[in-house]
């Protein structure tokens, strides 16, 4: 299962329900992982400051639009992770545009 937390704006909650369904899906035996797309990397930073707390949730930053597909595809069928959450940034074409710039 892929799933992506997604809205426009900003502070809306986006990354803190990423988290929690990691840890909610997790919890419940799924091999989980999280893809943080956004260049805040706040996903990133929540992965380091758990630190080895249980259960893991490896967490794979890729904010890049041309290659993310590419990246969980290969974490579906190739890393046997059955269940794959992208923390979304707040606007699709700002993060398109940073990336060409
Ligand atoms: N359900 C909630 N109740 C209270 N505060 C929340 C809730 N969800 C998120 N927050 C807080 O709102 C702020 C923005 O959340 P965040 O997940 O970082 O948003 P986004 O990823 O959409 O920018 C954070 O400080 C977060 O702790
Ligand atoms: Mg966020």
């Amino acid at each position: 299962m892929i799933l992506a937390s997604i809205n426009h704006k900003g502070g809306t909650g986006k990354t803190v329900i990423a988290q929690n369904l990691g840890v909610c899906y997790a919890t419940t035996g799924a091999k989980v992982c999280i893809v943080d797309a956004d260049t805040s990397q706040n996903s990133m930073r929540w992965f380091d400051a758990r630190g080895d707390k249980e259960p893991r949730i490896p967490v794979f930053y890729n904010s890049n639009h041309r290659t993310i597909r590419r990246t969980v595809e290969d974490l579906y069928n190739n890393e046997d992770y059955d269940t794959i959450i992208i923390d979304s940034p707040p606007s699709l074409e700002k993060s398109a545009g940073k990336l060409s710039a």
